[in-house]
């Protein structure tokens, strides 16, 4: 069945301009792009997105990250979008990323791994919410 998630392309990504490279392989996935806009992100912003990780020792260098330069969040459509994009992202820390997987080639540490996807259905819905109005995705 079909489903949506939201992906982001870190600052990491932007910077290095693997923008291009990361998005083929998403649409060579099957992914449809149902809406994108390069946003940069505030303070408050990336905190309120990551608040699930605010009392993780990482959360403080997570948050600077993320609002170091521009990121591409992007609404994505698929059969079984949110597993399969966890799945083609690869683990957190790319040293242990499956090989063939966009966190494996492009993240160069565990905090700047050039991706984002959403977790589960509930996570998917708040954070396509946070980026894109239901206007934007229709
Ligand atoms: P994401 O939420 O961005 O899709 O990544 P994830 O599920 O694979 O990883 P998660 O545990 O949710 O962590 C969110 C992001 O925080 C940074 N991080 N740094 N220094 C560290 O130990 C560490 N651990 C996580 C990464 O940017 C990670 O993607
Ligand atoms: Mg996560």
């Amino acid at each position: 069945m079909k489903q949506r998630t939201l992906t982001i392309l870190k600052p990491d990504t932007v910077a290095r301009r693997n923008c291009g490279a990361i998005i083929a392989r998403l649409e060579q996935e099957g992914f449809e792009i149902l809406g994108a806009r390069m946003v940069r992100l505030s303070e408050e912003q990336a905190m309120a997105f990551y608040a699930v990780h605010k009392d993780k020792p990482f959360y403080r260098s997570l948050v600077e990250f993320m609002t170091s330069g521009p990121v591409w969040p992007m609404a994505l459509e698929r059969d079984n979008a949110i597993e399969h994009l966890r799945l083609v992202m690869g683990a957190t820390d790319p040293a242990k990323a499956a090989p063939g997987t966009i966190r494996q080639q492009f993240a160069s540490s565990i905090e700047r791994n050039a991706i984002h996807g959403s977790d589960s259905p509930e996570n998917a819905r708040t954070e396509l919410a946070f980026f894109f109005s239901a206007v934007e995705l229709a």
